[in-house]
């Protein structure tokens, strides 16, 4: 259950999750499906996301969404009819899960028009902001960082060293080509706290600043709406929100990142989201074990067919030298 906010340490009071986006990484699905709809198991990505921030502390989820995605926004709905016939039917588990979006957060909608990038999707939450709120959480709904609670040590960092608090991860010098990586000017006193200059997106191995690449977890000062109204935007007429963020490191605002230990799973595109399923998948009280071994059928059958095929391809060679 949330704490209000001024008795709860963490002193976030709206997580934005923008999920306007058009999913193109995971056409056709996406075509009638919100991918922050796609379930993890049977529970959506962005049901994730409310749940931490609900544990946060927070009271607001402000959902930036398209008009044509009003599914997304649905799903912290109740659905009364779905839960009499679920009830009628005894079903009590099933009404709970049903329940549980509506229940956990204050869903609050932002529209988003057009798909004008993160910064712009993020710049449209400043209209549901208290005017006590100093301070506010943006949770990318495709990026699972596990265990949950990283937005906790980045509300202590920022409580220690002032500023805004993003999330990184390190990863090997093979992946830093797939993120944006950060750019450390400076050690802190805090070992999982490095002081941050800038960032290089997906940049190639050589020209990587570090091995620390951003996840989709930002504690951010309120002035970053400001700079959002005075960046440019840049390819495909998008906003940045890393342009916004290096105009405020450029003037002197501090910015830290806090290096998790534990897991992330990108849920946006299919090469993430099958691992992040088989992970929950494996871990899950009533589907686990049943697919462990699903998985090595799988596995064992992949590779008896890949020996068939090295079989075959040798058999042709042979059989041509011997004529
Ligand atoms: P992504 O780039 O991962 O999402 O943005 P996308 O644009 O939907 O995906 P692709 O590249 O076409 O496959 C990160 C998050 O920001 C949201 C997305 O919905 C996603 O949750 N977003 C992105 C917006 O809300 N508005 C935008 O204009 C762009």
């Amino acid at each position: 259950m949330s704490l209000p906010i001024d008795e709860h340490v963490n002193a976030v009071k709206t997580v934005v999750v923008p999920a306007a986006g058009l999913g193109t990484r995971f056409l056709p699905a996406t075509k009638t499906v919100p991918k922050e709809l796609l379930p993890v198991v049977d529970t959506p990505g962005i049901e994730l996301i409310a749940g931490e921030a609900a544990e946060l502390g927070a009271t607001r989820l402000a959902i930036i969404t398209a008009p044509n995605k009003a599914g997304v926004l649905a799903h912290f709905d109740r659905a009364l009819e779905l839960e009499g016939t679920l009830l009628e039917r005894g079903k009590t588990d099933q009404v709970e899960k049903v329940r549980r979006a509506a229940e956990l957060i204050e869903a609050v909608p932002v529209t988003q028009e057009k798909p004008l990038g993160l910064g712009h999707a993020v710049g449209l939450a400043e209209s549901v902001l208290d005017d006590d709120e100093d301070v506010v959480a943006v949770m990318l709904p495709d990026d699972l960082v596990l265990p949950t609670g990283v937005m906790e040590r980045m509300a202590q960092v920022r409580a220690q060293f002032g500023g805004s608090v993003l999330c990184a991860v390190e990863v090997s010098e093979a992946e830093v080509s797939n993120y944006g990586i950060f750019e450390i000017s400076a050690e802190t006193s805090e070992l999982d706290v490095k002081k941050v200059e800038g960032m290089v997106e997906k940049p190639a191995i050589a020209d990587a600043p570090s091995r620390f690449a951003a996840t989709g977890r930002y504690l951010l000062d309120r002035k970053i709406f400001d700079a959002l109204r005075r960046i440019t935007p840049g390819a495909g007429g998008e906003l940045q929100l890393t342009d916004a963020i290096d105009l405020l490191i450029d003037e002197g605002h501090p910015v830290h990142i806090v290096i998790h230990q534990g897991k992330r799973h990108d849920l946006g595109n299919p090469g993430g989201y099958i691992p992040a399923c088989v992970d929950f998948g494996l871990s899950h009280p009533v589907y686990g074990a049943q697919l462990k071994q699903a998985i090595k059928q799988i596995l064992a059958e992949h590779e008896a067919e890949e020996n068939a095929a090295e079989f075959a391809v040798e058999s042709v060679v042979v059989d041509s030298q011997v004529k």
